[in-house]
């Protein structure tokens, strides 16, 4: 949760005067057992200037080691906020008690302002909810994901083929990659090669976002702020928010006619609206047939493309651990075909470089926050009901006594069979990302076969010295690398020639 000065401001002032009694109904019985450790809180106020203001995973993280506890307590004008740390405290809580932390905040600048409510992860626990989540999980339980591969690949060869054409582009050439799986598997869309609309509305929907995130979180903490007129000094977000709104309109409108469009014109290829509007009974809500797509479409697009951002920098900057898995795909595979589907188990090193990935930099560091319904108790602490819960998978997944180095991209750290997958990853108990089978296949089919073909490493300046390509993140609730070079070169004219024989026709 951040907060930016302008807001903060405003929020000391008018939380002096309006939330004095929601701090002291806080404060409401605890049966005698303490909050979990924290920052000191200031009466009223509470925590609102230790806040972090960016990358709040490495901040708890670091709170974590000064209070000594894998659970911690801050609180924000009498909003409790507590962050779990740990493996052992997330599985217990929002695995083992599931049925009271898997509610969502209200998190008003998203849904109620950006007009995103439709949006799975935003969306309450309840029967709403669990009606989205099923027309979701039809489409992306593991067995439903194996129909997905031909997109999957097809998409992939498309990459390899940008990649040869423009290899600085890399960047785009991952969203387009995501966007056409996801388009062709949601809309039976086919994406332009490149600046496809779809995908360009996608962005704009997903960064603004990130500011509802981060600018809009102060509306959570004084909701009566979202009635104050937008020239009104920390409100400006309502105003900024005006901009976006068409954009998270056309995200869920635009593909969805397009995919009518394609039905009415007699397109055989099948995907989650064709399915759902054939289904579609006289008279029946187009409600899910049009929304489960636009999730898939907003979920599932820039998260592999961060993931992949990763790939690229992680293989920049250690350059053994590439080397050692392309030496395993000489081996297994050789060089006059593609990595397949069915090579996963003879690629062991590449399967866990592809986990060392989602390990290293995380897509979503601190989960989506989770929203305890009931008081409760963890090892004799009190934790109130109301709590914004974050898992903080980043420290979950740099605990050194299961990641020893945990700040350095080794795949050796999956090699040893009792660490398992880095599944906090996709987040925590019901909540959990319902698109990660799907996500981790394409993720492992893009890296398999980059790894066979391109050899990626620093940049150079005109003089010929080596780029130090920057390890930095944005913040929000999706984290990208930012922007940075590297090298992508074919490995050989082999890899070259498979390249451009399994290309896609256009
Ligand atoms: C590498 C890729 C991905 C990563 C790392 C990832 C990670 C996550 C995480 C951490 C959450 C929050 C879970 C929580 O709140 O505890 C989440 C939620 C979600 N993800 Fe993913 N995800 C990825 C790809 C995808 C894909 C491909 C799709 C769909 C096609 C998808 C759909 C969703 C949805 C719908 C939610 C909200 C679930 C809910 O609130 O019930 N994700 N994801």
């Amino acid at each position: 949760m951040t907060v930016s000065l302008d807001a903060q401001a405003v929020a000391l002032v008018l939380g002096l005067f309006g939330t004095v009694y929601l701090y002291q109904a806080s404060k409401k019985k605890q049966g005698g057992l303490p909050l979990p450790p924290g920052p000191k809180r200031l009466p009223v106020i509470g925590n609102l200037l230790d806040m972090p203001k960016g990358r709040e995973w490495l901040v708890y993280e670091e709170w974590g080691k000064k209070y000594n506890s894998d659970i911690l307590h801050a609180d924000v004008f009498g909003t409790h906020i507590v962050v779990v740390n740990s493996a052992k405290a997330a599985n217990e809580l929002f695995d083992k008690r599931s049925t009271i932390y898997s509610d969502r905040p209200t998190l008003r600048a998203l849904t109620s302002i950006l007009k995103l409510e439709w949006v799975l992860g935003f969306i309450p626990y309840g029967q709403h909810w669990r009606n989205v989540r099923k027309g979701f999980h039809m489409h992306f339980h593991p067995a439903a994901t194996l129909n997905y591969h031909p997109i999957e690949i097809r998409a992939t060869s498309r990459l390899l083929e940008n990649l040869l054409e423009e290899p600085v582009k890399f960047m785009d050439h991952l969203r387009t990659m995501a966007g056409e799986i996801i388009l062709g598997i949601a809309y039976g869309i086919d994406v332009k090669p490149r600046d496809d609309p779809f995908v360009d509305t996608a962005e704009k929907t997903l960064h603004s976002i990130a500011l509802g995130a981060t600018e809009g979180s102060i509306f959570d903490l004084l909701p009566a702020l979202l009635h104050f007129p937008s020239w009104f000094p920390g409100v400006g977000f309502k105003k900024e928010a005006q901009k976006w709104i068409p954009y998270n309109i056309g995200m869920v409108e635009d593909p969805y006619r397009r995919a009518k469009e394609l039905l009415a014109e007699g397109s055989p290829t099948e995907s989650v609206v064709s399915v759902a509007i054939n289904q579609l009974r006289p008279g029946e809500d187009e409600y899910m047939a049009k929304h489960v797509p636009a999730n898939m479409y907003l979920a599932g697009a820039d998260t592999t493309v961060s993931a992949l951002g990763t790939f690229f920098l992680a293989m920049s900057l250690y350059p053994e651990a590439q080397r050692k898995a392309q030496a395993e795909i000489d081996a297994v595979i050789g060089n006059e075909r593609l990595p397949d589907f069915s090579d996963q188990d003879s690629l062991p090193y590449v399967g866990a470089l592809v986990k060392e990935v989602l390990r290293w930099r995380q897509v979503v560091p601190l989960a989506i926050p989770h929203r305890l319904t009931e008081d409760d108790v963890y090892e004799g602490m009190f934790l109130p009901a109301g709590s914004i819960v974050f898992g903080n998978s980043w420290a979950i997944l740099h605990d050194e006594s299961v990641f020893p180095d945990a700040n350095s991209f080794k795949p050796e750290h999956f090699l040893d069979p009792s660490v398992k997958y880095p599944e906090a990853a996709f987040g925590f108990g019901r909540r959990i990302c319902p698109g990660r089978f799907m996500a981790r296949a394409s993720v492992w089919i893009a890296v398999a076969c980059m790894l066979a073909t391109f050899e990626i490493t620093k940049a150079r300046d005109e003089n010929g010295k080596e780029i130090e390509p920057r390890d930095e993140y944005t913040s929000g609730i999706v984290s990208y690398p930012v922007a940075f070079q590297c090298q992508v070169k074919p490995r050989s004219k082999a890899a070259e020639a498979v390249i451009k024989s399994s290309a896609p026709l256009a």
